[in-house]
């Protein structure tokens, strides 16, 4: 394991043998949050990586009594045009993998409403929602091959803040795993923006996997730049990069 010390300008950068293991050290880390501050705010992202780490916290909710009843959780982003009950939606997805096998209160979870009829007054809303709740404490990243942060693809500004974005070809490839066909996949999606996710007091980015070794050092080691959206959490003081060993594969650490 390497552990950076985050007084130092070096990232935190901690390695686990194995994806599992990895989402076991961010499980950990949420449930330390939850622990010392029940009312805490989470900021939450869906896909591949978090999955085994949503199934972590589950167990420990049914197995050692992990409270949600008093936690928020806002996530990142939502398909524009897919409403909660559709199998692909981001919000079945929390509701499959998380929300409904724990004790949190529905009406204390929040993701992007891809069925808005205005979509720019809801997103405007959405970051008023974050703010009122207190801010987010911990949030929770995975990482796109291109450098994506939420849906905020190559070329987003490092002040953007929750919008309606286009995905890109490459995001569509990928994700057209989840759906019959890359058609299906939608073009648009409601996003935080990297300004919103920059405003969260800790982050956490979780990546594994050799494929995401490349994206990853470039978050690392190259210069912040809009090429490569992940690279801007280098300009934040308190981000955690939780990684296998096939993520950390590239990095000259
Ligand atoms: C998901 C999200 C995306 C994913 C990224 C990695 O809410 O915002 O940025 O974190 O696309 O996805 P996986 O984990 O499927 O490789």
């Amino acid at each position: 394991m390497m552990s950076r010390d985050l007084r130092s300008d070096q990232p935190d950068v901690i390695v686990r043998s194995d994806a599992t293991a990895a989402a076991k050290f961010v499980a950990d880390r949420f449930a330390e949050t939850i622990r010392s501050l029940p009312q805490c705010v989470l900021g939450l992202a869906t896909g591949g990586t978090p999955i085994e780490t949503y199934r972590e916290l589950i167990r420990m909710h049914q197995e050692e009594g992990l409270d949600f009843s008093a936690v928020t959780t806002f996530n990142l982003d939502e398909y524009v045009g897919l409403g909660p009950d559709h199998p692909q939606s981001y919000r079945h997805f929390m509701r499959q993998h998380l929300l409904d096998h724990i004790n949190i209160d529905p009406s204390r979870t929040h993701l992007p409403d891809g069925l808005a009829t205005d979509l720019q007054g809801h997103a405007a809303e959405y970051e008023q929602q974050i703010v009122e709740a207190g801010g987010i404490d911990l949030q929770l990243l995975g990482i796109g091959h291109n450098g994506h942060i939420a849906f905020n693809e190559p070329g987003a500004a490092g002040d953007s803040r929750t919008r309606v974005v286009q995905l890109a070809e490459q995001t569509i490839e990928k994700n057209a795993r989840f759906f019959a066909s890359a058609d299906e996949v939608p073009r648009t999606a409601l996003t935080m923006g990297i300004g919103t996710i920059l405003e969260a007091k800790r982050i956490v980015m979780l990546a594994t996997g050799a494929g995401k070794a490349e994206a990853v050092r470039r978050a690392l080691e190259d210069p912040a730049d809009a090429d490569h959206p992940a690279s801007f959490l280098q300009t934040h003081a308190n981000v955690t990069y939780v990684l296998d060993q096939g993520a950390a594969s590239r990095l000259r650490l």
